[in-house]
């Protein structure tokens, strides 16, 4: 047995996957890109309720990264960036994954993604591919009208760079000292060979990614310090161990610059898959920037007279893999009544909308107070509204997009001032002063 195989009765099934992926397209989580012109080669769109979700898991990474700590700041670098930085990187000379092609049914493959190297999982030939080529992934454009080779610039494969680029600026414009660290969040774009199993490996993805800046003789002791946060991260926001595991690379799978790389693991329905690498990068980055671009990029401590070459530790992660993942952990189904309940059990954090108000009736009477309740619900929390259906089919809609909590707004609250408050999980019920509903909430959201 593999060791991949290993401890992964817990996964989700390949029926389970399949009906959360109907469940995002129904509602409003993702779509197929360019859908009405037949949608277009593994890119998604995040729809009204996607977006909501993917931004809260972006939001939960930069409040623990950045809002709660001291030591590290943020930055939004651009997109598009000339060759020398991906020379300097290596990423132009090794940013590479092996191509072979087969030459029975033409189709192409990752060589060391295969299950049998000598197969074509295609047709099933066995000794039809060509000999492996390397394939960079990088997206090469053009910058401005004129064609030259002054004109070529890339779409960054990863946002790392970014804060490597700009590690001078850094701490020349702020106050920050190591150890401490930059962080990031936002899109890049690797040309995947072969990309796939829905949002989980695309050509455009979005990254989380932070660098930390140590002196070199407390890097391990920094690796081993983010390895604990960053798997804590994830239990914290609602993931069940059983479906997490951080897993340290052998030594034939690190680069050549790395003394330690770890991966926080999720069990997805074909096996363990990456959702972060924790990465002890040593000080390779910034020798090369120093080396190509003729700066120094180094930390002058003025108390002991000494200049140093900061190592860095790296937790990388994508926000939109691990959207998924919070969205395959939080599905469950659950006999209710004799019905059938879907339900996403997210995170409060994570879920799209925090509260739904739900008049009884669209009678102006209670879609009015309803409404203004809802109003002012928003100051403070993603809030939807729905007034049409059955009281019971709202409830199971909001179940289904992991709302936390239900206000039904009905002819007693007319009387009584005071609304029902319903949790999403235990499905409990409780009546609460039309007053106090805000500080109710704020109080469980926090
Ligand atoms: N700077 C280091 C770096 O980029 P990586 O392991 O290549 O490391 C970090 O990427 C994370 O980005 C991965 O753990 C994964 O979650 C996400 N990621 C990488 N390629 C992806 C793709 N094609 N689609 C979706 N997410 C991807």
């Amino acid at each position: 047995m593999s060791e991949d195989a290993l401890g992964t009765e817990n996964a989700p099934s390949p029926e389970l996957f399949d009906k959360i992926v109907n469940l995002t397209k129904r509602r409003g989580f993702v779509y197929p890109s360019a859908e009405i012109y037949g949608g277009f080669r593994s890119t998604y769109d995040y729809g009204p309720v996607g977006v909501l979700l993917l931004r809260n898991v972006k939001d939960a990474w930069w409040r623990s990264m950045v809002q709660l700590r001291d030591d590290v700041v943020g930055l939004d670098a651009s997109i598009l960036s000339p060759p020398q930085v991906w020379e300097a990187s290596g990423h132009l000379a090794n940013f590479t994954d092996p191509l072979v092609d087969c030459t029975n049914c033409n189709t192409r493959h990752r060589l060391d993604k295969l299950e049998d190297p000598k197969v074509c999982p295609n047709c099933g030939a066995r000794g039809s591919f060509t000999e492996p080529r390397e394939f960079n992934l990088m997206f090469k454009t053009q910058a401005g009208p004129v064609q030259d080779a002054g004109a070529v610039a890339f779409l960054r494969p990863e946002t790392a760079q970014g804060m490597f680029i700009n590690f001078k600026n850094v701490i020349d414009t702020t106050r920050v000292r190591p150890p401490f660290g930059i962080a990031q969040v936002g899109k890049s774009f690797r040309n995947e060979i072969t990309p796939g199993q829905f949002v989980f490996r695309t050509r455009e993805f979005e990254q989380m990614e932070m660098e930390f800046f140590v002196h070199p003789d407390e890097a391990n002791q920094w690796y081993e310090y983010w390895c604990t946060e960053r798997y804590q991260w994830y239990l914290d926001h609602g993931m069940p161990a059983e479906l997490l595991r951080l897993r340290p690379h052998d030594d034939d799978e690190l680069s050549h610059y790395s003394s330690g790389t770890s991966d926080v693991e999720f069990l997805f329905p074909w096996g363990w898959d990456e959702l972060e690498g924790i990465a002890n990068r040593g000080n390779y980055d910034l020798t090369q920037h120093a080396e190509h671009s003729g700066e120094k990029l180094e930390w002058y401590d003025q108390a002991a007279n000494e200049r140093w070459v900061p190592h860095v530790i790296e937790p990388a992660a994508g926000a939109t893999r691990t959207a998924m993942a919070f969205l395959m952990a939080a599905y469950d189904e659950e006999e209710v009544k004799g019905e059938t309940r879907t339900v996403l059990r997210l995170h409060h954090r994570i879920a799209p909308y925090k509260v739904a108000v739900l008049p009884l009736s669209k009678k102006v009477e209670l879609a009015e107070p309803a409404r203004a309740l809802a109003k002012e619900l928003r100051n403070s929390f993603m809030c939807d509204y729905d007034e049409t259906q059955a009281i019971g089919r709202r409830y199971r809609r909001q179940d289904e997009i992991g709302t936390p909590y239900c206000v039904t707004f009905d002819f007693d609250s007319l009387e009584d001032h005071a609304v029902t408050v319903r949790e999403r999980d235990s499905m409990e019920q409780e009546r609460i002063a039309i007053a106090e509903v805000g500080a109710y909430l704020r109080e469980r959201l926090v």
